[in-house]
């Protein structure tokens, strides 16, 4: 049964990739619920409200809403503070839907704008995510996306230090779905690619997480939806309704 669990076939990718929209637009939400002075639950119930409308289970797995000194707890789901302007939340979300899961995170600032510390930051796991996704494709093994983003880190400059995550796990029927490690990917596989650098010193966590399938010829990012790019960040966050 792991073993095929391993390879999704048709129907079940047009849920994954449903669910990838789905659990999208939910964090978006969320996002648009943003305001410094909000509790972190007041974001949990934006994107648990959107995903019941439309037919999802519920949640995943439990939803992460790390405000400040909280974005650098692992699996911290309390989401009992108040966001204040200055601190960046960390949300890690992902609807159950028909049975399959999908796993997103985004980082963004609650006034809105990144601070230059919390730029530089974000740019590094930004870069190396993106070099991860550039990498997956049938017959790449995790040392070889290693290599990859390693050799990209070194062209563009980037100290990588710090980074943990990266090559991230099995997405399926459970968020951290079963399946053997270190084989080659195939047409097929789903992952969650989540690289992120925590300085708990600085209150400040920085994760971004996307979910892909492996296709023919590399990847399709099924939580395309929700910007990554600091720029849409920001951009989305000024369409806000300030209360
Ligand atoms: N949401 C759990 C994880 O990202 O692995
Ligand atoms: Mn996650
Ligand atoms: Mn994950």
């Amino acid at each position: 049964l792991d073993r095929m669990r391993m390879i999704q076939d048709a129907h079940e990718i047009e849920i994954l990739r449903r669910n990838g929209k789905l659990s999208s637009k939910a964090v978006i939400e969320a996002m648009r619920a943003t305001r410094p002075g909000a509790m972190e639950y007041e974001l949990e119930a934006a994107a648990v409200a959107h995903i019941l409308k439309n037919g999802a289970a519920g949640p995943a797995y439990a939803p992460i809403v790390g405000s400040g000194p909280n974005s650098c707890v692992w699996h911290y789901n309390r989401n009992h503070r108040k966001m204040q302007a200055g601190e960046v939340v960390l949300m890690d979300f992902g609807a159950d839907l028909n049975h399959y899961a999908m796993d997103i995170t985004r980082t963004w600032p609650v006034s809105g704008k990144f601070t230059q510390e919390q730029r530089e930051a974000y740019k590094v796991a930004l870069e190396v995510q993106k070099a991860c996704i550039d990498a997956y494709r049938p017959g790449v093994t995790s040392q070889d996306v290693r290599d990859h983003v390693a050799e990209v880190m070194k062209e563009k400059g980037i100290d990588p230090r710090g980074l943990t995550g990266g090559i991230g796990h099995y997405v399926g029927m459970a968020t951290h779905d079963v399946g053997p490690r270190g084989v080659p990917l195939q047409e097929g596989m789903v992952f969650a690619i989540e690289p992120g650098l925590y300085y708990p010193e600085k209150e400040l966590g920085i994760r971004i997480e996307d979910t892909v399938l492996i296709t023919a010829d590399g990847c399709e990012v099924l939580t395309k939806d929700v910007p990554k790019e600091i720029d849409e960040v920001e951009a989305l966050l000024a369409q806000r309704k300030m209360k």
